[in-house]
């Protein structure tokens, strides 16, 4: 019945994730007796096999706080200086509490003029100088400052007043006993050297209760989040590495969009060289002769995936590139044998594509659009046709190559830039903290039905010819249209 992966993928024809469906198989446990523990590259275990993608429209330290709190990574990207892209890994390894706020900063003297000088948080803080670095004296609720009729007030005369601060080295548990001990609905967080880095709210902290609980947190050995970076091919990167190996980053991601190249395998020796207790992921790679020449470099993990992501343009404009299904399957067959671990790069636009992925010999998926539009991407929210939706882009897009991104599509010598991207727009999905959990059970229901109650069982018996699959006819385009719609509608009425 259906065919077993080896020869399905070795037709001669490339697979999406929607051309292929998995065939059940026997279940004889619960879906929650299914576990999802993995790792994301040889010595990096995570409890859930999620990853946030390094892209400015996804993955700073919110995310990085967020993801690590769930099980997960993010890998801070590096479209930024390298300053400030270490500034950006401090800060999410500085955090005890899986929340960042990332509140304005006003002096009592400010005006607010404009809904969008909140940077999308419903509270700014309020200090005496109106910068971080001195103390806090109040906060200013965006639904106070709504309702005033006369908005050219200063912003002592509605703020309230901050009665005590929090130290921002407690923990969650000890945020939330502070704020209910203290009988307070928010405090400033306060760093040891007095510096304001935060701000936390009673409500945050019963939202954050009420969200289902998930594995253990990602914890590096520095017994601080876990937090990925990543870095370029180009000379100037090794200092970048530097920088963020000084700021605590845990594992890093060399990030080309075509990874089989000599500027790649040069960093890869160095950085393995220079930095011996540092896991070094490589990519993107989409055959085994790629993967194999990352393998030989030194390599801690491999992110497979080239075209395949919902804003790329690179098959279409390079011509080059693969299924998803296809190349996951490929090169996880191939790096399994050298214990080199997958993460399934691009195209994840539901919780069936993570089970395909993983079951397919991923380790992890790393997402882009999926965590896009959520409180803890970076950007604040826009309003489009009445819709608050959060800017997601391409890296290769014109608009995050102007940034610098261009080095990750070699773009660097040339004078011409040729987008291989493009800049959209995601809907408000709230947070990754509520939704992730939700996405997480779902998977474990897929593999409850496949009859594998982990990932090596999924693994092995998908070696083993246990687990099979069929081509699935893809929708027509009118079936696709009338599924949007019945999902619209559902979406509407829920
Ligand atoms: P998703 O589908 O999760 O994909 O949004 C995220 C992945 O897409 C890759 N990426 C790009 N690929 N042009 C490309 O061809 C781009 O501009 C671009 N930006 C990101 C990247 O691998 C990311 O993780």
């Amino acid at each position: 019945d259906g065919f077993p992966a080896g020869r399905l993928f070795s037709q001669g024809v490339s697979y999406t994730y929607d051309d292929v469906i998995l065939l059940p198989h026997y279940i004889d446990f619960p879906a929650d007796a299914v576990d999802l523990s993995t790792r994301l590259s040889r010595r990096v275990p995570l409890s859930i096999p999620c990853v946030a993608s390094p892209m400015d429209t996804v993955s700073e330290a919110a995310m990085a706080v967020a993801m690590a709190t769930l099980g997960g990574a993010a890998v801070v990207h590096g479209n930024a200086s390298p300053a400030h892209q270490a500034a950006i890994i401090r800060s999410a390894k500085s955090r005890r509490i899986p929340l960042v706020t990332d509140p304005a900063f006003f002096s009592p003297s400010d005006r607010i003029a404009y809904d969008t000088d909140f940077n999308s948080a419903p509270y700014a803080l309020v200090t005496e100088s109106g910068t971080t670095k001195s103390r806090a004296v109040g906060v200013v609720a965006w639904s106070d400052w709504e309702s005033l009729a006369d908005k050219n007030v200063p912003v002592s005369e509605y703020m309230r007043p901050a009665r005590a601060s929090a130290p921002a080295s407690c923990d969650f548990e000890q945020v939330a006993a502070f704020l209910a001990g203290e009988g307070l609905e928010y405090a400033p967080l306060v760093a040891e050297d007095g510096e304001v880095v935060d701000l936390v709210t009673a409500e945050q902290v019963q939202m954050i209760r009420s969200f289902p609980k998930l594995g253990v947190p990602s914890v590096g050995p520095d017994g601080r989040f876990l937090v990925g970076a990543a870095i370029g091919t180009r000379e100037e990167d090794k200092e970048r590495l530097e920088h963020l190996v000084k700021a605590g980053a845990n594992v890093v991601v060399v990030d080309s969009s075509q990874g089989n190249s000599i500027y790649q395998i040069d960093m890869i020796k160095y950085a393995k060289n220079r930095y011996p207790g540092l896991d070094v992921i490589g990519g993107n790679v989409v055959t085994i002769a790629q993967a194999q020449n990352l393998i030989k470099a030194g390599v801690d993990g491999l992110r497979v995936g080239m075209g395949s992501g919902s804003i790329c343009t690179t098959q279409e404009v390079c011509a080059v590139g693969r299924g998803q299904a296809t190349a996951v399957y490929k090169v996880a067959s191939f790096a399994k044998d050298h214990d080199v671990p997958v993460i399934a790069d691009g195209g994840i636009a539901n919780s069936g594509h993570i089970v395909k992925a993983l079951v397919l010999g991923a380790s992890t998926v790393m997402m882009g659009s999926f965590l896009a539009g959520s409180h803890e991407a970076p950007g604040v929210f826009e309003y489009q046709n009445g819709r608050r939706v959060k800017k997601y882009r391409g890296m290769g897009s014109l608009e995050a190559m102007t940034k610098g991104s261009d080095a990750r599509y070699l773009g660097d010598t040339l004078k011409l830039k040729v987008a291989q991207g493009v800049v959209g727009a995601v809907a408000d999905k709230g947070s990754i903290l509520k939704f992730i959990p939700y996405t997480m059970q779902a998977v474990k229901q897929g593999f409850q039905d496949l009859g594998v109650s982990s990932l090596q069982s999924a693994h092995n018996l998908l070696q083993s010819e246990v687990l099979r699959l069929e081509i699935f006819s893809p929708p027509s385009p009118f079936q696709r249209e009338m599924g949007y719609m019945v999902k619209n509608l559902l979406t509407l009425s829920s």
